[in-house]
């Protein structure tokens, strides 16, 4: 049986290889699948949790869009939307804010992280952000949610919601209790300056992530720049393990050449980073150029990019104003 699938991502700009290899690479693999039906949404009410520019925002939408199509998403075959234009995701938000508990949304590490020292100053939005996100994936029945590592906890918390609401209202399985596609290998990719940190849109330095609108130039220039240790290449998993900037590079390349962690362990082991580092970004500029120069061509074509959002908002709403109004009748509105 084919899979309902649900995704978001944020039109916060910067959409890099962390976003592309523990996400965006797995949208396209399902959307390949005629089985599945998939559902591809750009979070713009989740991105003003922080501030934005508007006029960037407006942009930043149409970079998602441009992103996703670039990276082999079939505007034909799955929905593209973007998610402030479906009122129900908003409703639907309020009403499980309700459901949620505030013991639940105080154990999320992504709040604590963004928010940083001064919690008190953070917006209302980013503390309930999670609850938005569970009211995107259940309004669609989604059977299963494609994210990176970073999104786990949030996908438990909608599990969570899910479960609550069909307890409370004793309307079994009417929420679809969905499960997360979360890649084994790959699944957190981090700062190409810090192997401990996650690579990420917000992080200062431009030479910490690759970008996916990075020309050649930029490619070649950051690996060449990326954090390595005076040794040679690991030579086996414990070393590898010890060795976080090794093994988040080793990982980025067998994530974009598909090749088990091991086998790419033994390929590379005492070898030269310096040789290891030309054949990574032949691969990276293999991959990444063609969709940087895709997204740059579909951004000239702006009216292209509106059309698809538009008829992705028609067929979500279609499917959102139904879920919703089946919602409202069983809280007895
Ligand atoms: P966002 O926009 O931060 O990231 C989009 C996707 O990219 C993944 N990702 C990474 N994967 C591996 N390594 C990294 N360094 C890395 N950085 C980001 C994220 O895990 C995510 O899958 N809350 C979500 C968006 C969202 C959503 C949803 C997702 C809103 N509603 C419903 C799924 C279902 C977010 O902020 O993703």
């Amino acid at each position: 049986m084919g899979k309902k699938i649900f995704s978001g991502v944020q039109p916060t700009g910067n959409l890099h290889l962390g976003n592309y290899l523990g996400a965006i690479k797995n949208f396209v693999d399902l959307n390949n699948d005629k089985d599945n039906k998939c559902i591809f949404c750009v979070v713009d009410l989740h991105a003003i949790t922080v501030k934005q520019d508007p006029k960037e925002l407006k942009n930043n939408i149409r970079e998602t869009v441009a992103t996703f199509i670039a990276s082999g998403i079939d505007p034909k075959k799955s929905i593209i939307f973007n998610q402030s234009r479906v009122a129900a995701h908003a409703e639907g938000a309020w009403i499980l804010g309700c459901v949620a508990r505030m013991g639940w949304l105080n154990r999320m590490t992504q709040f604590k992280e963004k928010a940083g020292k001064d919690k008190e100053k953070a917006s209302i939005g980013l503390y309930s952000y999670p609850v938005l996100m569970a009211a995107d994936i259940l309004l669609y029945d989604a059977t299963h949610v494609p994210v990176g590592d970073d999104q786990k906890q949030h996908l438990e918390l909608c599990r969570d919601i899910a479960q609550k609401f069909n307890n409370d209202f004793e309307a079994e399985n009417f929420l679809q209790v969905p499960e997360p596609l979360i890649q084994k290998e790959f699944s957190r990719i981090m700062s190409l300056k810090d192997g401990s940190k996650k690579m990420s849109k917000s992080e200062l330095s431009d030479l910490s992530r690759i970008n996916l609108t990075d020309d050649k130039d930029q490619i070649i220039n950051k690996i060449k720049k990326a954090k390595t240790d005076p040794l040679p290449m690991p030579r086996d998993l414990k070393e590898l393990n010890e060795r976080l900037e090794a093994k988040n590079l080793l990982g980025i390349y067998s994530s974009l050449t598909n090749s088990k962690l091991e086998i790419s362990l033994k390929n590379f082991a005492g070898k030269n980073f310096s040789e290891f580092k030309e054949i990574l970004t032949e691969e990276l500029v293999n991959k990444i150029e063609p969709i940087s120069n895709e997204i740059k061509k579909l951004l000239e074509d702006k009216s292209y990019l509106d059309e698809i959002l538009l008829d992705g908002v028609e067929k979500a709403n279609m499917i959102a104003s139904k879920k919703i109004e089946r919602i409202k009748e069983i809280i007895g509105f």
